[in-house]
């Protein structure tokens, strides 16, 4: 019987499926899996179920002679090396749709936060600082209004789709900038260089790749629009954090809602987290009970495949198979 490695416990039932098709091994310890760890558990294993938090690197496949499938609980695979696995003949699975809708919806979520202060305010009232010395008053945790505001796609993907769609709900006008050409109805498709100066929200729902890697960085940032609002639910690394929190010191910057970042967990000496109005999350954009248990229902199908040796239902590349 093959041998496959689970990192993680999964929701649902489905791993008990998978117990049934292969020697199983499930790490169920709570926390991370170190990178030794990781190596130590996958030796003489034909398969892997992994999180987004499982780095596979080319140094690790190349001491897994015996791996013949990947199957990631997550839409993104940027912490695998696709190239690598790719050229082993190693199919990658993943789970994209099931968190179209979460994710846009935690999108929202920091936008509306950020744009009104929610976090800030919530700390406020918290802390025993809403008194009769600081109480409502016209200017009063003011913050920006989001209905008939601007909003910029970064990606318009499925994610970016469904912001679109949300954003139309608050009467925002919507532009998006997308590598190749793709019709929305209610979308003004524009560049990377019209979008920042001209929105007042932008929203950063592109994958993370060697093409996108700090794709708003210093400069690009310093072209927004002066006191717009930064929204990035896609992948850390996207955004430079320090060009971010700098902008956010000189004012350009109004707020930010921030849910990815390019160190995770996030350290504390984070130029982000000294910004009062930078609303963080960690990483909890697909983070619903249904969603989460939609994803590992995949990531298991996809595994179920592989070891039936039929093409994963969903993979990211695809190319394996041609
Ligand atoms: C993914 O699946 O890539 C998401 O980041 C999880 O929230």
């Amino acid at each position: 019987m093959s041998k496959v490695f689970v990192t993680h416990s999964l929701p649902g039932e489905r791993l008990q499926v998978l117990a049934q098709r292969c020697e199983l091994s499930v790490w169920e310890q709570p926390g991370l899996l170190s990178p030794s760890g990781l190596r130590q558990h996958l030796t003489g294993c034909e398969g892997l179920v992994c999180l987004l938090t499982d780095r596979v690197d080319r140094a690790l496949l190349e001491d897994m002679p015996q791996l013949r499938f990947v199957s990631s609980m997550s839409v993104g695979v940027d912490h695998l090396d696709i190239a690598a696995l790719t050229e082993r003949g190693i199919p990658v699975g993943h789970t994209p749709g099931v968190l179209v809708d979460t994710t846009a919806d935690t999108a929202f979520a920091l936008l509306l936060a950020a744009a009104r202060r929610v976090a800030e305010a919530d700390r406020f009232v918290r802390h025993g600082q809403w008194r009769d010395d600081k109480a409502w008053s016209p200017d009063f945790f003011v913050g920006k209004d989001v209905s008939g505001a601007t909003l910029g796609i970064i990606g318009l993907g499925a994610i970016g789709q469904a912001v679109a769609r949300r954003a139309a709900g608050f009467g925002m006008r919507v532009l998006a900038w997308n590598r190749s050409a793709i019709q929305v109805p209610g979308v003004e498709q524009v560049s990377l260089e019209e979008l920042l100066p001209r929105s007042d929200f932008v929203s950063v729902n592109v994958a993370l790749s060697n093409d996108t890697r700090m794709l708003l960085d210093a400069d690009r940032i310093a072209t927004m629009k002066p006191g717009a609002v930064l929204v990035n639910t896609a992948r850390g690394g996207i955004v430079d954090e320090q060009a971010l929190a700098d902008a956010l010191d000189n004012g350009l910057i109004y707020a930010a809602g921030i849910d990815v970042f390019e160190r995770e967990p996030l350290a504390m000496d984070n130029p982000l987290l000294r910004h009062p109005r930078v609303v963080l999350a960690p990483h909890i954009g697909s983070a619903t009970i249904d969603t989460r248990r939609r994803m590992a229902d995949m990531a298991v199908d996809n595994a179920l495949a592989a070891l039936a040796g039929e093409p994963m239902p969903h993979c990211a590349n695809p190319a394996v198979y041609s």
